[in-house]
Order: C-alpha cells, then structure tokens, then sequence
C-alpha cells in the first residue's frame, strides 16, 4: 500500500512536469502572441525578455488580452508577472447594498472558487501563500436582469510590497460584478508544482456590446434532463452569454407541466419521467440567474403545435389543434406530426392563456415570453373545414391576405392574454414588455405593419446572412434578435443537405448594423434537438457557442488568427470546467503555437 503510494507519488508530479514543460524549460511570448518554448522559437518574431514556467502561464498575458474570452471592450493592460497563490487563502471584502444582492455575491463568491479549484494541476495547497485580498463593490439594488441591466465592470488588480495583492472590483449590479469574477478567473492558471497563478497587475474595463447575447436550446424534439441544461447554463457563465432562449415545448413533445392543464403533459411528453415541473424550472431560473443568465421561455404557436393538444374533441372541448394526423403532412407543416393551433375555437385561447399564465408565475417579473409563430402553412388552415366555415360566417373570404388577418389576431390576442396576466401578477411593473416572434411570412417587412405593432413585438430573425430582412426591418422600426441561419444554426452538418458551420464561421458572422443602435439587441445561437440529445449536447453547442459569444459581447474587428490561441485556451477552460466541449485542432498544435499556422481553418468555411 505504502510503496503504491510513493509510485503513484512520483508518477503523479513526474507526469505534472512532463506535461506543463517543467523541469527547467522556459516559455517566451512573442509579439504576435504565439506563447513557445525556448527551442521552438519561431524565426522572425520578437520576442519578450520574460521566462514562463508553463505554456498557460505564458498565455496569461501573452496577447493584448491574455487569456480573457470574451475579450473586453475597454482598457485592457495584463502585467507579464505573476502572484503564486493558494485558493483557500484569499480574504474577500465584497459589498452589496441590500441583503438580496449580498446573499447574491456570496453565491457568486462560492462558484468562483469553485472554478479556480478547476484550474488547480495536482495539489492547490501553498504553505507560503502570496496575500490576496479580492474586493467587489456594487453599487445597484436592482437585481432586474433585462435589456437594460448595467452589465459592464472594472477590474483592477494591484500588487505592493505593503498590501499585497489587491483585486479591486466594481460594477454597476451584480450581473456586471459577476461578470468581472469570470474574468478574474481567466486571469488566474494552476502552477506547475502547487498552487495557482494570477496575473499581477491588471486593468480591465469592460462592458458588452450587445444586450441580447443567447442561446436557444430544443428540448421537444429530443428531451434533454435537468443536469444537461444546468451544465448547458455552466458554458454560457463561463462565457458570458446572458440569455437562455427555452424552446421548451413543440410538436415532438410537450415536456413542460402546466399545473392548471395536466392534459399538456400526459400527453404530450415522450414519458413521465421526460418533463419539467413548475418547481424544477423555478429552481432552473434561480440557478441561471445566479449566473448572469435569464431563461426566456418559449411557447411556439399557431404552427409546431401538435403533442399535449390532441384531447380537446375526448374532453368536449373541440379540437384544440388542426391537422394533428395528415400522413401527406409536406402539404401542411414543415416536419411531422402536423398541428396547428385552432385559432376558431375560443377553448384553444383558454388553454394557451392558462400555460402563459404559468409561464409568467415561473419567471421573473420583468421576464417576457417567446411567442413562435414561425412556420405557419395556411394551406392547413384553408384545408380544415371549421375553420373555412367559421371564415365565411365571419365574413371572410378564403385569401391569403384574411388568412393572414387570422394568424395576425392569433397574435395579437396573445399578447394581450400575456398583458392582462401580468398586469395581474405584477402590478408593480409600469410598462408591459413587448414580446418576441420568429421571423416568417407574418413578419415580411413589406407587410409587417399592418399586422404587428412595432412596440409590442420584437422579431428574432433566422435567415441567411446575404438576406436583406435584418436590414428592412430594421429601417422600419422594429428591434431584431440575430440568428443568422447559415452560421448560427449549431444543428446543421448534421440532416438534409445542412453544412457545419465551424467556430470560425460562428465568429465571423457580424450583426447589422442600425442608427439606433439599440434596435439590434443581440443574438443567439440556436440548438435544436432533431439530432442531438444528452449523449452529444455538449459538444455539438461548445465551444462554438462560445465563438458567439466574443462576438456578442466584444464584436472584434481582430482577424481571427490574433484569437486562434485565446479560443483554444477558453475550450480547454470549459474541459476543465467538466464541459465536453468538441475539439477543434489537433492538439499537437495547441501545444506547439506557431507550427500549425493556416491549416485547418485556411479555407473561408
Ligand atoms: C491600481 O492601479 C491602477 C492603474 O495601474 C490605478 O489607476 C489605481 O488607482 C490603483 N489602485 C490602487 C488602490 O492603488
Ligand atoms: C383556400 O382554398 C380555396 C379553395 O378551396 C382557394 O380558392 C384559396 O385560394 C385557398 N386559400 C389560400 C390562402 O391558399
């Protein structure tokens, strides 16, 4: 046992030098940012005097922005000399100006140890600790997370022969603080021996560009538990995205537990055990927005409605949903089963303000609600005989444009179904909040006007970038959500005749541009779960996702190559962190900067 031991002993820290390049090699940082050792120096760079101990003590601050993802917007100085710290020895002095935004930071306190832990190679303990001494002050009470919330901070850290280390924080809210904690721990790498790292002088001011910076996550198509969308929220903390876009429910399967109409999820989720309780998606929106993200919750209607609708006509309440068994079903929706709500039964309008009702219980009171809308085949309508009736009592003819009319009403009605609930539950809230649809026929910026008011509906786009709706819309007043289809969508690659699209085209993709800057208020990248579950989640959305995210928060005017080595740097931060995040260069060129330039990612896909 004892002998096990001493192998294992001298193994282990044989095995932590070997791979950190210990044992005497020393790492340079170039101008141009490639971290190598003394041997594999590349001809023609200039080179800093400064000796590394390891490839990531060298990435620190090798670069104008080290070893941060995102990259911050404002100042940015990193020192190239290091403080060799113990974890568990850091003193805090963090200030809050109300119990609630305390007890936040405390919270936030605790997952950031947590993360340092994560960077520690074999032992984090340090007899002679350097003195460490993190300070964060708040300023705001509000714990409103929205568009308008003050995300930015700055982050300075100061060391003396007097005092020490001194990191000093501040930040409008608390989101912006815990922003500047997730920063802090970019600046920090485990050491070869023992112990951890941390840059020694820095100032960091820092603020994202976008307001909007999300991700949308299916879980109809292919259910996804609980512990996936937690570790899914873990990446976007580590990446400072802001918005968990839930579509919760569609066609496939209607996961969500709507207390008031149990009917949803008996027969709607793939089993018993495949939903979401009301209690689960509370706690699910705590543990989010203890990390910087709001969960905007999406109920997709008039098209994608099929399981959890059919037992209107069992229970005599008509059918809730039309077309829910056409076999021929290319002719009425865009993927089987068919299903489309049934806009001529006042039933149906119950039943949905009953789940916006629970939606608007579960979240925040500033929260607003995703409304679909996209995909809409009149033809199913036109081809349901209550509806045709109930169009020609009405008055209507059978045109397009009074199709239209009706998908309009649908949304309308909604609205202020979602308007009426809220001002019930929250009184205190003085505006309604305008709610978001996807981009569609409804949406065309030729007809938009007539149909959707540009100060209850924001539209969240998803076509391809040469296409000009972002553009027309835009110039007619209406706020937009970017997915750009041909880069955002992480699903393609994977069906038909998709193509994947690697970090470098989700990072590329640039949103566009408005007068009022404010009407573009971000974007979000989308995984829908047709060919994804549990078992392939995590590297199918990271770390993409994360390219998405610089994007979002920095909006960089680099070439991508001067980002190459901070990427590969934030995907292993995530594997450390327990994400399966996909890899994306050989490692050989990860660990040997310089050798691999344009391979790989030479071609412009
Ligand atoms: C820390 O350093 C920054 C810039 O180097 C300086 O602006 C700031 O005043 C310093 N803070 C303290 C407490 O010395
Ligand atoms: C609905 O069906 C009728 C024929 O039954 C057709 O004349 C009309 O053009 C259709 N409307 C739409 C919007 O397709």
């Amino acid at each position: 046992m004892m002998l096990a031991l001493w192998i294992f002993l001298v193994l282990g820290v044989g095995l932590a030098r070997g791979r950190g390049g210990g044992g005497g090699t020393k790492w340079l940082c170039s101008q141009t940012t490639f971290c190598t050792t003394e041997s594999e120096m590349v001809d023609g760079e200039n080179y800093k005097k400064e000796r590394f101990e390891s490839q990531r003590d060298c990435r620190l601050s090798c670069g104008k922005y080290g070893s941060v993802w995102p990259m911050p917007t404002g100042e940015t100085s990193l020192s190239h000399n290091r403080v060799h710290f113990d974890p568990q020895k850091i003193h805090f002095d963090v200030r809050a100006p109300s119990e609630a935004t305390s007890q936040f930071l405390d919270e936030t306190r605790r997952l950031f140890l947590g993360n340092l832990r994560k960077e520690c190679r074999c032992d984090c303990t340090l007899a002679s600790s350097a003195k460490i001494l993190v300070k964060a002050n708040v300023i705001s009470e509000s714990l409103v997370l929205d568009w308008r919330t003050h995300e930015n901070y700055k982050l300075f850290i100061n060391t003396t022969k007097a005092a020490g280390t001194v990191v000093n924080i501040q930040a409008t809210t608390v989101y912006g603080a815990r922003h500047a904690f997730e920063t802090l721990s970019n600046l920090v790498t485990g050491s070869v021996a023992s112990g951890l790292l941390l840059v020694r002088d820095v100032v960091i001011s820092d603020r994202p560009v976008y307001a909007h910076r999300g991700l949308m996550l299916d879980t109809s198509r292919n259910f996804i538990p609980l512990s996936y969308v937690r570790k899914t929220i873990n990446g976007m903390a580590a990446s400072k995205m802001n918005v968990l876009h839930w579509h919760v429910v569609d066609a496939h399967s209607f996961p969500l537990d709507i207390t008031r109409v149990p009917q949803m999820r008996i027969y709607g989720a793939y089993s018993s055990s495949q939903t979401y309780s009301p209690k689960e998606v509370v706690q699910l929106m705590k543990y989010a927005r203890l990390r910087g993200i709001r969960i905007l919750i999406e109920i997709d209607g008039p098209a994608h409605a099929h399981s959890g609708w059919q037992w209107g006509p069992e229970e005599g309440l008509g059918q809730l949903s039309v077309c829910l068994n056409r076999i021929r079903w290319e002719a009425y929706c865009a993927a089987p089963p068919c299903g489309q709500l049934n806009p001529m039964n006042e039933n149906m309008y119950t039943v949905l303000k009953a789940i916006f009702r629970q939606v608007a219980e579960m979240g925040a009171p500033e929260e607003t609600i995703h409304m679909g809308g996209d995909e809409v085949y009149l033809s199913c309508w036109n081809t349901t005989k209550q509806i045709r009736d109930k169009m020609l009592d009405d008055g209507y003819d059978l045109s397009e444009k009074s199709f239209f009319r009706l998908w309009a009403q649908f949304h309308q009605r909604n609205l202020l179904a979602w308007e009426e609930i809220n001002r019930r539950i929250y009184p205190s809230i003085p505006e309604p909040k305008p709610v978001i649809l996807w981009s569609s026929r409804l949406t065309d910026p030729l007809a938009i006007e007539n149909y959707l008011p540009k100060n209850r509906f924001i539209i969240q786009t998803w076509v391809d970038s040469h296409e000009p709706l972002n553009k027309m819309l835009l110039q007619r007043g209406y706020r937009i959500i970017v997915s750009t289809k041909d880069a955002w969508y992480l699903d393609h690659g994977f069906y038909g005749s998709t193509v994947y699209h690697t970090w470098r085209t989700v990072y590329n993709n640039k949103l566009p541009k408005s007068r009022d800057r404010r009407q573009v208020l971000g974007g979000e990248v989308c995984m829908w779960s047709e060919s994804v579950d549990q078992n392939s989640l995590e590297s199918r959305i990271w770390p993409r996702a994360g390219a998405a995210a610089e994007r979002l928060w920095s909006n960089p005017k680099d070439a991508p190559e001067l980002i190459e080595r901070r990427f590969y740097r934030y995907r292993d931060r995530l594997v450390d962190r327990g994400i399966h995040a996909d890899a994306v260069t050989p490692r050989y060129c990860v660990l040997h900067e310089g050798m691999c330039e344009h391979y790989f990612y030479n071609t412009n896909k």
